[in-house]
């Protein structure tokens, strides 16, 4: 698939590279190409443009930017640019504030979430939430004893999540659908779950499996 990518951070760098690992095409997006040089020179099969073509390039949209610099990315992207096409979001709702004994802030509440009100704006956009609760070190094929550890996601669009969760195959990842949009408000605090022990032990080496 071609695979866009917008954001140029840990994430955006990790998650292209696995796409390119896997046979995708990837165009990462970014404000700032001259960031990416390193990245272009370890991945030349890997291209760098702007956020605009970046989305227009993708089949399946990966937003991989700051919270707080969500909705302000996706307009770069274009929402002619979105309409119809998957948009896997790892991003997280953190507040421009430090933790606080090793739990983030977040911007929203427990009744509402990033997702949904990206969902809402970018209507025409077929967001699943995905690869939020796991840092970047441990997205693409985690080694761990006890197995492949369990991605949650959720979304509106089935056939989007179903298009998703054969990603998450690829990468190395058990895929617990938690049903549609509003399940983001559940799966985004993950996040803060994820970090604590990173945190308090400098311990950044773990994922979540569910047991059934
Ligand atoms: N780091 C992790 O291990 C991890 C794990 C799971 C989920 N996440 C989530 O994934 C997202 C990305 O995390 P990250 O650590 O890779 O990077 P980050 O430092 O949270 O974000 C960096 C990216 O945000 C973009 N950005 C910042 N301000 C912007 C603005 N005003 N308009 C448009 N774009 C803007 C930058 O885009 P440009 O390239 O255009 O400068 C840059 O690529 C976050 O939401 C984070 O919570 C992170």
């Amino acid at each position: 698939m071609k695979i866009g990518i917008l954001g140029s951070g840990d994430v955006g760098k990790t998650l292209a590279a696995g796409f390119l690992k896997h046979g995708h095409s990837v165009t990462i997006g970014t404000r700032t190409p001259e960031k990416l040089a390193e990245w272009g020179r370890n991945y030349p099969t890997g291209q760098i443009a702007n956020p605009d073509a970046s989305a227009k390039f993708a089949e399946v949209v990966v937003l991989a930017v700051k919270g707080t610099a969500a909705r302000d990315a996706l307009l770069a992207a274009g929402v002619s640019n979105l309409a119809g096409k998957i948009v896997i979001d790892a991003t997280n709702p953190i507040e421009d504030a430090p933790p606080v004994n090793g739990v983030l802030k977040f911007f929203s509440d427990l009744n509402d979430s990033l997702m949904e009100r990206l969902q809402r704006e970018f209507s025409q956009a077929r967001f699943v939430k995905a690869f939020n609760s796991v840092g970047a070190a441990c997205m693409v094929n985690p080694q761990f004893k006890a197995g492949a550890p369990t991605m949650f996601i959720c979304g509106d669009d089935d056939a989007a999540k179903k298009t998703v969760s054969g990603i998450l195959t690829q990468f190395g990842w058990e895929t617990a659908d938690m049903g549609k949009a509003e399940a983001a408000r559940a799966i985004e605090p993950l996040c803060m779950l994820w970090c604590i022990p990173g945190f308090l032990r400098n311990d950044w080496s773990h994922a979540f499996k569910l047991l059934a």
